[in-house]
């Protein structure tokens, strides 16, 4: 299991070393100024100027790195996050759009402590920052091996993170409900026909290997062949290598942020 070490899951947050933000400086429109170092921000505005020190870095760098920190008695959310597209620093998904006019604003959205609770439920196994064995297995301390997780499961079992249709998005088109809801594969993936009509037999599982060792990019091609055996239809169906490019199209729900829509369809 030395992958999963390695995996996004494990690396999805860590105390905050500044990286991609120490070093940057950033001027928002409205005149403040953001300065990052390896502990913190320095933010200026109106001829003043204060420090805070950052506690956390959420994101595992691979689309984007979001600063929180404990401010005031409350979690705030950093107004900036890092993105890996551009390598620069922009407004983190969400926050307000106009410009910050005071220190609060410049600092970011806070959370209140219901909200912040959550984020680290979904990044955090128990004091250990990033997602291990316990967060899937279950069962802390036992041995997960023994806390085996049924493969008819293994939906549920990711959905409790990656959001649940059940709760969210209960639609047959929820792309078009939401674009933001293709941030959330089980909300696709179970919209689509190759789901509900093959009994179980298609999961999370069965294209991403849960301990992080990942397979090449795009090369679910067996897993979709494995149902599909039929013969290209000229004019129609190419059958072509890279199904998913083709039925799975990317999306961009928000700047600078790519996910892959789990709506298996007709394109
Ligand atoms: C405890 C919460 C949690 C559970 C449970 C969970 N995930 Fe994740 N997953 C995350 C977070 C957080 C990220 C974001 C990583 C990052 O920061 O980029 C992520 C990222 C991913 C990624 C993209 C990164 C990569 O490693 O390629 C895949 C694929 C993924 N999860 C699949 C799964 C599957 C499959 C399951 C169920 C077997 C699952 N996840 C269960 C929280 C979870
Ligand atoms: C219900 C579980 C859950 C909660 C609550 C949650 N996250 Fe995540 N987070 C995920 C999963 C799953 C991913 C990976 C898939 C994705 O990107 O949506 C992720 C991805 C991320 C990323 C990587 C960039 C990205 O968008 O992929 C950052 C940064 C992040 N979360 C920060 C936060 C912060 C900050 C909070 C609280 C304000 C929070 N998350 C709350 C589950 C959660
Ligand atoms: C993101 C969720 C997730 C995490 C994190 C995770 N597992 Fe798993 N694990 C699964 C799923 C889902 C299965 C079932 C896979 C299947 O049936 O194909 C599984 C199966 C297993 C199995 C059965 C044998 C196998 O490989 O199929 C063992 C042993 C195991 N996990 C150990 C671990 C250990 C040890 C860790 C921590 C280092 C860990 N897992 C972390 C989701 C996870
Ligand atoms: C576990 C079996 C299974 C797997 C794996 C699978 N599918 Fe399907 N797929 C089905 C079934 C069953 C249907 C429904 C056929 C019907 O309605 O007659 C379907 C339907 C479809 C449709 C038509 C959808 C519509 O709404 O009309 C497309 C396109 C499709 N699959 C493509 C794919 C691609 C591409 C992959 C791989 C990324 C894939 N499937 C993986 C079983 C599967
Ligand atoms: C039929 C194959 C297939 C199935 C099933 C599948 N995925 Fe994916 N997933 C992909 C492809 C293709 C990508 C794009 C990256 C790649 O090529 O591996 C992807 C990417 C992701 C990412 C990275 C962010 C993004 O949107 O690009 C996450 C997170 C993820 N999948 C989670 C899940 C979860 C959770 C499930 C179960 C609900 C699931 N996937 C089921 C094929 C699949
Ligand atoms: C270049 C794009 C492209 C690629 C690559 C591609 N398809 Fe398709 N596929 C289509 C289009 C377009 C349709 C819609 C045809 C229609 O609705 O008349 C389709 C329809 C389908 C359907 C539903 C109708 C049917 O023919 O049964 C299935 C299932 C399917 N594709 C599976 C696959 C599989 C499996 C792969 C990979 C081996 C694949 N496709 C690769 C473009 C593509």
């Amino acid at each position: 299991m030395a992958e999963q070490g390695r995996s996004r899951h494990a690396q999805t947050l860590k105390a905050y070393d500044g990286e991609g933000f120490a070093g940057k400086r950033l001027v928002e429109r409205g005149g403040a100024v953001y300065e990052f170092d390896t502990r913190g921000v320095r933010i200026e505005r109106g001829g003043k100027s204060r420090f805070y020190a950052i506690d956390w870095l959420f994101g595992a760098g691979h689309f984007a790195r979001t600063p929180v920190l404990r401010w005031g008695g409350q979690w705030v959310e950093q107004r900036l996050s890092w993105y890996a597209e551009t390598g620069k620093l922009s407004l983190s998904p969400g926050h307000p759009l106009r410009p910050s006019s005071t220190f609060e604003e410049s600092l970011g959205v806070r959370q209140s402590e219901r909200n912040a609770e959550r984020c680290f439920g979904c990044h955090k196994t128990g004091d250990r920052p990033g997602v291990h064995c316990e967060s899937c297995h279950g069962a802390q301390g036992e041995h997960p091996a023994k806390a085996g997780i049924r493969r008819d499961r293994s939906v549920e079992a990711c959905a409790v993170c990656h959001r649940s249709p059940l709760k969210e998005y209960a639609s047959a088109t929820p792309e078009v409900d939401d674009p933001m809801s293709i941030r959330f594969a089980p909300v696709g993936l179970m919209a689509s026909r190759c789901y509900q009509k093959s009994a179980g037999r298609l999961d999370c599982v069965s294209c991403h290997d849960p301990h992080g060792k990942e397979k090449a990019s795009g090369n679910h091609d067996g897993v979709c062949r494995s149902c599909h055996v039929e013969r290209a239809r000229p004019g129609e169906c190419p059958r072509s290598a890279n199904c998913a490019g083709c039925h799975m199209p990317k999306g961009k729900p928000a700047p600078y942020l790519e996910f892959t829509d789990h709506r298996i369809r007709r394109p």
